[in-house]
């Protein structure tokens, strides 16, 4: 195991009915509040409401930004900081899924900067303040909600970038199950894929005597698969849903399942390169990528494979060999990802060879990615190809 150190200062506050402590959460951070939210799922659901009734008791003056995109764009992000400065926003709230939560953590750390907040995802600039952000969770999935990520959409140089600061950790963060009884079908599928993707860049590792970090990263795996089908076959069975929501929160936390191991990123560095050409779900793209990126590094440390296979999938050795148990692993991952009605092949977007030298290129475009596997440009192309 390495050294590391580990910090993460947001506050949960989780479970049925918890939205009803907003005010008392959000007041002691002043009266001026940015609410940030989509493209109306929580006017639909009655959040909306009940957000507004929260600020008002606490006489709070809310300043609106909605229509947030998922794989949200960086104009957005600056219509946000320009209401931040010309109404003196204390307060940036964040009420949706990971889309809003990204956004709303670009706004809070760019309102305090004197550049274009563009430069954080490029390595020209680090985040040294941020202001104060909250977040209530519709969608489980990404993690945001209790961590200090931020993916951005640059539509115009078709760039989707992320940073990562102890800054933009949020405040605080509501997570109420019961809010994301009304995610359709195929988001909770790519939320399920996207956490179980988190999982997978923590648990593929060269590191060795990480034994806890590996039981961590499995009983996630293992609650999540348990779990898929209930929320997906009956989407208000409270258990699944909490049970998925929790999940997705400790799947990506700051490391907190990784700590003293190497992690990879590079399937996540991948699929942002194609929804930042093609504007696809993540959690689609994963469900893409990942079986291929598996396929192509297995070799690199089998029984980290024959592992996963055993542990999380209940595949029994018998006769196999290490090669033929790892693909088992994998196979079954493949399985499930298709069980639950994920897609498999970048053809089920029409998507083609046309890009694939771009996204290549532009994924290691700060050098190779991943360590499981360190992967260059010809390997990505490898991958992508394998995905088509
Ligand atoms: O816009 P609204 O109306 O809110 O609708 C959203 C959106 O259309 C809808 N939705 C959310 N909650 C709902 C709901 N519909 C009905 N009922 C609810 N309760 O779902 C759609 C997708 O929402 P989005 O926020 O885009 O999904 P997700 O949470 O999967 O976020 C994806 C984004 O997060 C980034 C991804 O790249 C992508 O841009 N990621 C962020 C990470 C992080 N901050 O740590 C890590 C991840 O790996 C990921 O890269
Ligand atoms: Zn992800």
């Amino acid at each position: 195991m390495n050294s590391f150190s580990f910090q993460n200062p947001t506050k949960i506050v989780f479970g049925s009915g918890t939205v009803s402590q907003l005010g008392k959460l959000a007041k002691p951070y002043g009266k001026s509040i940015l609410l940030v939210y989509g493209s109306g799922s929580i006017k639909k659901t009655g959040l909306y409401d009940e957000v507004m009734n929260q600020l008002n008791a606490i006489e709070a003056k809310v300043v609106e930004l909605s229509g947030i995109e998922p794989n949200p764009r960086l104009t957005s992000v600056n219509r946000g900081i320009e209401l931040c400065r010309s109404e003196k926003v204390d307060l940036v709230l964040a009420v949706g899924g990971g889309s809003v939560l990204d956004a709303a953590k670009a706004i809070a750390a760019g309102a305090l900067y004197d550049g274009d907040v563009w430069d954080f995802f490029i390595h020209k600039a680090v985040i040294r303040d941020a202001l104060p952000l909250g977040t209530i969770l519709t969608l489980s999935a990404t993690g945001s909600e209790m961590n200090g990520n931020a993916v951005i959409s640059n539509w115009e140089t078709k760039q989707k970038r992320a940073f990562g600061s102890m800054h933009a950790y949020p405040r605080f963060s509501i997570l109420d199950p019961t809010l994301t009884f009304t995610v359709p079908r195929d988001q909770t599928v790519n939320g399920v894929v996207d956490i179980m993707s988190h999982v997978f860049e923590q648990y593929f590792t060269l590191t060795p005597n990480a034994p806890l970090q590996e039981r961590l990263c499995e009983s996630i795996l293992l609650t999540v698969i348990e779990n898929a089908e209930s929320a997906l076959e009956k989407p208000n069975d409270y258990d699944a849903r909490a049970n998925l929501m929790l999940c997705g929160t400790m799947a990506l936390n700051g490391g907190l399942i990784s700590v003293g191991t190497d992690n990879d990123w590079a399937s996540h560095g991948i699929e942002h390169e194609i929804s930042a050409i093609y504007d696809i779900p993540h959690g689609a793209g994963l469900s893409i990528v990942f079986p291929n990126w598996m396929k192509y590094v297995y070799r690199e440390r089998i029984d980290r494979f024959t592992q996963y296979a055993e542990r999380v999938w209940g595949i029994e050795r018998g006769s196999k060999s290490d090669e033929e148990l790892a693909l088992a692993g994998i196979e079954a991952t493949c399985a499930f990802f298709d069980r639950i009605g994920a897609p498999a092949a970048l053809a089920y977007y029409n998507i083609g060879r046309e890009h694939l030298d771009t996204m290549a290129k532009e994924a290691v475009l700060f050098g190779p990615i991943g360590s499981f596997k360190q992967l260059r440009e010809a390997d990505v192309r490898e991958i992508l190809e394998m995905a088509l």
